[in-house]
């Protein structure tokens, strides 16, 4: 329902904004300025995911990407502007709570806990990022790690994972606190094609149970795949949202990856 948050203590605090203006939309940002001291790494942006969209994420270098992303899940505050989640403004929601009520992210390095299997890692995330209780939690880890193909090397230690399983375990970590809405940074990063090309099925499940997506990849040919809408970010400003050919054709997305490779 919108207007409200579920999580586990309840609903969250804070004003409702007009239903009319959120309708379908399940995470958004307003005006959203972030610097760092005298660098002005996001300028003013505006971004709007509606629920089960999948929308990909492109620019340059430095642009502001992973920026964007954890002010959308609140490890960065933003120095202007607002984000709201199912209609309640979040912006001064910790990423703990965000979390736990289903906004969750990758991380561009993957920071699963090594000395610990795959079925625990994913535990710990449903328990303490999702704050399942334990009994739940292990159905949720059992029904993650089939969902993201991990089932079979449950019991390995993460470190001991090759590179797309690594990717997998990121993913699976993000999946077991139920999220509504996924933000995906450079998880394709790294992979073979054949190796992006799995992790897409996986992703695209992920998906089709009405999961939202956000995600960042310098691989446009890959995030196509999944996505059906491209925003690009060019030193912290949105010059392009729209369908993927029309951005990567947009003269200001030309320009900004000019000598860059981006399919
Ligand atoms: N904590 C920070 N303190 C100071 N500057 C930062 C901080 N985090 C990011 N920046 C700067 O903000 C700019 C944008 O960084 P960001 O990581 O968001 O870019 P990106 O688009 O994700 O780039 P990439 O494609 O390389 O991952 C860069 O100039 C970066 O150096
Ligand atoms: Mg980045």
């Amino acid at each position: 329902m919108l207007g409200t948050v579920e999580s586990g203590e309840g609903r969250l605090p804070g004003p409702q904004i007009g239903a009319a203006h959120t309708e379908g939309i399940v995470l958004s940002a307003e005006g959203i300025v972030k610097r760092f001291g005298a660098l002005t790494v996001l300028d003013n942006v505006a971004f709007a995911l509606s629920r089960g969209e999948a929308v990909g994420v492109v620019g340059p270098n430095g642009a502001g990407k992973t920026t964007l992303l954890s002010v959308l899940m609140g490890a960065l505050e933003p120095t202007a502007g607002s984000v709201h989640y199912l209609g309640q403004n979040v912006t001064r929601l910790p990423a703990a709570e965000r979390c736990r009520v289903g906004i969750a992210r990758t991380h561009q390095v993957p920071k699963s806990f090594s000395g610990m299997t795959v079925f625990e890692n994913a535990l710990v995330a449903a328990q303490h990022g999702g704050g399942h209780r334990a009994s739940e939690a292990y159905d949720r880890v059992v029904e993650t790690l089939r969902l993201t193909g991990m089932l079979r090397v449950a019991n390995r230690r993460a470190e001991t994972l090759g590179l797309l399983d690594r990717k997998r375990l990121e993913l699976a970590r993000a999946v077991a606190t139920d999220p509504k809405v996924l933000l995906l940074d450079e998880i394709g990063g790294g992979l073979t094609d054949g190796e992006a090309g799995e992790l897409v099925s996986t992703i695209k499940v992920l998906r089709e149970r009405g999961i939202a997506l956000v995600w960042i990849e310098h691989i446009v040919h890959v995030l196509v795949q999944v996505t059906e809408r491209l925003v690009c970010l060019d030193s912290g400003k949105i010059v392009a949202d729209g369908k993927p050919r029309d951005v990567m054709k947009h003269p200001d997305v030309v320009r900004a990856y000019l000598g860059s490779a981006v399919g």
